[in-house]
């Protein structure tokens, strides 16, 4: 008798775990797809998930649906862990009724999302899904804003990671956009807020699925997502890899990990890394490479705004959250798309105690009208407000250049930076020399070696940081090759910092 019972347990199990049967899955795997559950075993530690709500099942008695109630309603959800540390998840199966959300399904996810909050740990979504289940209507819609509102409360307290695997259409894309990271897998995801038969009949555009919300888009043009994979594997790979940098929550630090890297190593090649013409750029994700430990470096937005370079690298085993012009492109120069890309970086890393290094080579903000237009003063100064009001450890390098406003933004010692530090290289100053002496000794032009004295002149008093060191705001003038050495003794004397704003309600950020 009792084993009867255990028997119809272990098949009610095996249905559940079918989803929407064979046939769709092997639909699924024919995509080049994985399985919800497939995927949720790729992501977690051999053996360690535990799953909620196997048995939910809609209530819809809308159009013949009470006849099909699948057991677990499109979603798997659950916690587990990566590498040991507790992480709750939820995986939409695109087998049932195509992984849309209805009513219980937004339900379950609701549950492991409370859990989440309540217990301190990450939560990480894999999205696969027709959006809102068509059969449910409004029930649908109310589920979806359950979970947004969720997503809004958990903003700041539990890192929240979506993997966008599948398509993710209409206000489904309003979830995954809430929270801290979303990654895509290239062709067979594809997020967007109307899809292409609804953008031909309004505005008569022709466009591919691929084109309007692919992984392409959204990690280039849009910086709607922050990475994009070849396949499922990859993509909860990697997802493995950033869970391992982030603390549980906010009031978690995050994990040291093991490291067999010197902290004092000495790296002479960065003593020639910066080239004797100014003008010349240089890679900046050398000099990252070289202070982190063992040279790994989990790069953010990677194909978004590569004017500046965000990620995350750890020294002495604790991670760090490095911010970097980077000189190859555009000069490195802060715009627009490079200021908003780091801006909400810092605060990421603000909001979860990751201390941040900063690499400065900046030759200002870019001109012109379209950057005017588009207004660069509102998202500059984003990143100006983002690091001001940043009380994590803040380390500071300026390699090379430094002018004008952007020597304010990027961390300068004006807003709060704990170690400001410069190469010999340093130059920091209003503006470049050339610039300068044609504003200052504009009557001279025509005479050539007037204005050559005047900018050699200018270069011999401000092309270096000795003038800033001599007013405090550079602590010290540092030997590139120490870099790393010096940055982690920074940070090592920054691990009981305490810093805090005055009270307030919440800040205007201007968005
Ligand atoms: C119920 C759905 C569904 C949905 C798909 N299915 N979407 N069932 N509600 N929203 C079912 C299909 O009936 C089908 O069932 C199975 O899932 C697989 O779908 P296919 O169309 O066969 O798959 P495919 O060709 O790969 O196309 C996938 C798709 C397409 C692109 C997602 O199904 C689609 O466009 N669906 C509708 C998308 C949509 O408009 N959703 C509403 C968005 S509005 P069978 O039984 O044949 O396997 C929204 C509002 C939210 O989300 C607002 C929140 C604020």
């Amino acid at each position: 008798m009792m084993k009867d019972i255990l028997e119809q347990l272990e098949a009610r199990r095996a249905t559940a775990r079918l989803g929407g049967g064979q046939r769709r899955i092997d639909a699924q795997h024919g995509r080049g797809k994985l399985t919800a559950r497939e995927r949720i075993e790729l992501l977690l530690d051999e053996e360690s998930f535990e799953e909620f709500d196997m048995f939910v099942a809609h209530r819809c008695t809308d159009f013949g649906m009470e006849a099909d109630r699948p057991s677990g309603d499109g979603v798997v959800t659950g916690w587990g862990t990566i590498n040991g540390r507790m992480v709750y998840v939820f995986s939409q199966d695109f087998t049932v009724f195509g992984g849309s959300l209805s009513e219980t399904h937004a339900q379950k996810i609701c549950k492991i999302m409370d859990m989440a909050m309540q217990n301190g740990a990450p939560v990480i979504g894999l999205n696969d899904s027709g959006g809102a289940r068509i059969q449910e209507g409004v029930a649908s819609l109310a589920g979806y804003a359950d979970v947004f509102q969720r997503n809004i409360m958990a903003s700041g307290v539990v890192p929240q990671i979506s993997v966008i695997m599948g398509p993710c259409a209409g206000g489904a894309v309003y979830s995954p956009a809430m929270t801290d990271f979303i990654f895509m897998v290239k062709d067979t995801s594809y997020m967007f807020v109307t899809g292409p038969d609804v953008v031909k009949t309004v505005t008569n555009e022709i466009v591919t699925a691929e084109e309007l919300g692919g992984a392409s888009t959204h990690t280039r043009k849009s910086s709607v997502a922050d990475g994009a994979f070849e396949n499922d594997v990859e993509a909860l790979y990697e997802v493995r890899r950033l869970v391992d940098f982030l603390p549980l929550n906010n009031r978690d630090k995050a994990p040291t990990r093991p490291f067999f890297d010197d902290v004092a190593r000495v790296e002479d090649s960065l003593d020639t890394l910066i080239p004797d013409n100014p003008n010349q750029p240089y890679d900046m994700k050398e000099l990252i490479l070289k202070v982190a430990d063992e040279g790994d470096f989990y790069e953010i937005q990677k194909d978004y705004a590569a004017n500046i370079i965000t990620g995350f690298i750890r020294i002495e085993g604790q991670t760090v959250g490095v911010v970097a012009n980077q000189p190859m492109v555009l000069a490195g120069c802060l715009d627009i798309d490079s200021s908003r890309k780091a801006a909400r970086f810092v605060r990421f890393c603000d909001a979860f105690e990751i201390p941040i290094l900063t690499f400065v080579d900046v030759p200002g903000f870019l001109p012109g009208t379209g950057q005017e237009y588009g207004g660069v003063i509102k998202h500059g100064a984003k990143l100006l407000f983002a690091y001001g009001e940043a009380t994590v450890p803040k380390v500071t390098v300026i390699t090379r250049k430094a002018y004008g406003g952007a020597y304010d933004v990027m961390a300068s010692k004006h807003l709060r930076g704990d170690f400001n530090y410069a190469w010999p290289t340093a130059e920091i100053a209003v503006m470049g020399a050339k610039g300068a002496v044609e504003i200052l000794y504009r009557s001279e032009l025509a005479d050539k070696d007037k204005i050559a004295d005047r900018t050699k002149n200018y270069e011999d008093r401000f092309a270096n940081p000795f003038v800033a060191a001599e007013k405090g705001f550079i602590d010290e003038v540092i030997m590139p090759h120490s870099t790393r050495k010096r940055v982690a003794r920074a940070f090592a004397s920054l691990r009981t910092k305490r810093l805090s704003n005055p009270w307030k309600k919440h800040d205007n950020i201007p968005l």
